[in-house]
């Protein structure tokens, strides 16, 4: 098996990939073609060029997290959210993805409320799996910059959302631009969420900020987005890391979203070998494949070659991957379909 097979072909988990972060420039086309077929005015000029941030890019953090706005706009109604929605997961699988946990933020718009938005994702990743041997389910999400009342109502439609489509919504996530709001704020709609049954996972690191990163990890999510400035190297603190190799909480790890975005200089320096080395459990993910060109089976082949891991490690990267899975009752079938790789590749 050359290369590229062997990665498009190894069964992968994606757990931290954000709708309209994950659109790729061949659905932004077929969405733009949706709204002009509609009558809906186009102003999205240049957005090619605009939506996606590659290496070298002068965008600061900031400036990064504006290109959202370019999607937001195709994805503003429930046809054109469902036709986003139904593409990407089609893409996932095409990739080789077995189980994919898409998370993205409810919004109100002048076509849909938030309740409309959740439920239009909901009866996507139901009907997908007529025709898609993937997995799907949805992590609602929650913009830090959002006041504590929105937050609260999202929460509250995540749990009614829950509480109606237990097979597909598996839990709620702290995201958006780290510059942005404060995590504590945010820690009695979590805890809510929490004991409603609901999984966590939090971004986490992104800027360095020790002291809200040891509030995060004191609250004990099931996963933690990103962990860049954990380790004293990176702008933690020995107390940040040793308590997050103490409860080795599992860190989504997306490699060419910390280069692109400048939290990290370049691949060789990610903090993926520190975690790694320290057996924290690492899930290797996208985070917004359409804005940062990549893919997942092409986040696999650039750790795999960045630290020179062997084919037996990466599978077993991917096969531990499946312990972390917030739909509990999927990790026994994808823990067996990963032993089935390993087992026919002699890995
Ligand atoms: P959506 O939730 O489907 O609308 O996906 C886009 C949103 O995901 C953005 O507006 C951000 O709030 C969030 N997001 C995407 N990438 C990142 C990241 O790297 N850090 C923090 N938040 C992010
Ligand atoms: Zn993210």
């Amino acid at each position: 098996m050359n290369s590229d097979t062997f990665f498009l072909e190894l069964p992968k988990v994606e757990l931290h990939a954000h709708l309209n972060g994950s659109l790729s420039p061949a659905t932004m086309l077929e969405l733009k073609r949706f709204h002009a077929d509609s009558g809906i005015e186009d102003k999205t000029n240049a957005f090619f060029d605009e939506f996606q941030i590659g290496a070298g890019d002068s965008r600061n953090l900031a400036e990064c997290f504006q290109v959202f706005n370019i999607a937001h706009s195709l994805t503003s109604n429930p046809k054109a959210l469902a036709l986003a929605t139904s593409l990407t997961l089609q893409e996932f699988q095409d990739d080789g993805c077995c189980y994919l946990e898409l998370r993205s933020t409810p919004r109100d718009t002048p076509q849909m409320t938030k309740l409309q938005y959740i439920e239009t994702i909901i009866d996507i990743i139901q009907k997908s799996s007529l025709h898609l041997t993937m997995i799907s389910k949805l992590i609602v999400s929650i913009n830090r910059k959002l006041p504590i009342s929105e937050a609260e109502e999202i929460v509250k439609l995540a749990i009614e959302c829950y509480k109606k489509y237990p097979d597909v919504v598996v839990g709620i996530e702290l995201s958006g631009d780290p510059m942005a709001g404060e995590f504590k704020s945010f820690v009695p709609a979590l805890l809510e969420a929490k004991e409603a049954g609901l999984k966590i996972t939090l971004h986490c690191g992104e800027i360095c900020n020790p002291e809200e990163i040891l509030e995060m990890l004191k609250f004990k999510p099931d996963r933690l987005g990103h962990g860049t400035c954990i380790h004293p190297k990176y702008g933690g603190t020995e107390e940040t890391w040793s308590t997050l190799c103490k409860l080795k909480i599992p860190v989504e790890v997306c490699l060419t979203s910390n280069v692109n975005t400048k939290s990290t200089p370049d691949y060789e320096s990610h903090h993926f070998k520190l975690l790694y080395d320290a057996e924290v459990p690492v899930i290797i993910c996208t985070d917004d494949k359409g804005v940062f060109s990549t893919s997942l089976s092409r986040e696999y082949q650039i750790c795999v070659n960045t630290f020179s891991l062997t084919s037996s490690q990466t599978a077993r990267l991917a096969l531990n991957a499946c312990q972390y899975v917030f739909a509990d009752n999927a990790r026994k079938p994808l823990n067996d379909k990963l032993l089935n790789f390993i087992g026919k590749h002699s890995l």
